[in-house]
């Protein structure tokens, strides 16, 4: 990533994000160090990737295993932030899982659909809890931003869970971003479209035919080589929703889709 020559948008803050270890999180943690944050605590359960891309950035940045689908370990996550580090600035709170198995509804796994609920549902509201929690405590005007999807306001052909999950998470963030503005704590999301990072590896589905690739394809904009998203596309989004630059935006679902639609 190139160095930057603008002003520093997150100078002295303290951040946490999920899902840190890979992709959008590993992206927008990086970010969020080259604005000036004095700490970035990655929280993920890929304990070697998050360890050494947390080497990776500094000694102001750390790991910490934790799977947001337990909610001792996203409590204890916020509690040792804080305890290290004053006070908690913003939680990106943004780790999420896709099936292994095509879920259209004929066929959907319940199994595998209570697993996803469990960590994009259940571990979002987990995060988005404690670190407001934190942020009341400690007077703290914080910034909290989930990533959801261009599928938390659009039907997908395949992926009936993932886009369930989605559509939760712009009901937290609404119910979230109202009740908190007594204690000036924004509350947003970002929805990406399709994005290059390793949730998008295709190769855990079982496809059956060059028609359902077709498909798939399709359904996420990728025909005709349309360019994808950069986890860095993303992450610029978030140091947006996180910084000064957006004192009154809360509520809000920042879409990035290219102008992509369903
Ligand atoms: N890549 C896309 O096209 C795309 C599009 C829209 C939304 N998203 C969302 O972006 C977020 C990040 O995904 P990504 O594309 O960077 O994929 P990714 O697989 O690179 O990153 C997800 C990270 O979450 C971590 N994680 C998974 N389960 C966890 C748990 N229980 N506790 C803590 N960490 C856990 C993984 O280990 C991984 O490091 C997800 O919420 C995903 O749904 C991705």
């Amino acid at each position: 990533m190139a160095e930057l020559t603008l002003k520093k948008k997150l100078q002295d803050k303290v951040a946490i994000v999920t899902g840190g270890a890979s992709g959008i999180g590993e992206a927008t943690a990086r970010l969020f160090s080259l604005h000036g944050a004095r700490a970035v605590v990655i929280a993920d359960v890929q304990d070697d990737k998050g360890q050494d891309v947390a080497a990776s950035i500094g000694a102001h940045c750390s790991y910490i295993h934790c799977d947001v689908s337990n909610e001792d370990q996203v409590k204890s996550l916020v509690e040792s932030t804080v305890q290290t580090h004053g006070c908690l600035d913003i939680m990106f709170s943004n780790a999420g899982i896709i099936s292994k198995s095509k879920q259209e509804v004929l066929d959907l796994d319940l199994s595998n659909y209570d697993k996803l609920m469990a960590v994009n549902v259940r571990g979002t509201a987990a995060c988005v809890k404690h670190a407001a929690k934190a942020m009341v405590e400690g007077g703290v005007r914080g910034s909290v931003i989930c990533t959801a999807s261009v599928g938390a306001t659009n039907g997908t052909e395949i992926f009936t869970d993932y886009t369930m999950s989605k559509h939760a998470i712009l009901g937290l963030v609404r119910c979230a971003s109202m009740q908190l503005v007594p204690h000036r704590i924004r509350v947003n999301c970002v929805s990406p479209g399709p994005t290059m990072t390793p949730i998008m590896n295709s190769s855990t589905f079982q496809f059956e035919s060059q028609e359902e690739i077709d498909k798939l394809q399709s359904t996420l904009g990728l025909k005709g080589g349309k360019d994808l998203m950069t986890p860095e596309h993303v992450a610029s989004a978030v140091v947006y929703l996180a910084s000064e630059d957006s004192p009154f935006v809360s509520g809000h679902n920042l879409v990035l889709d290219g102008g992509f639609k369903t």
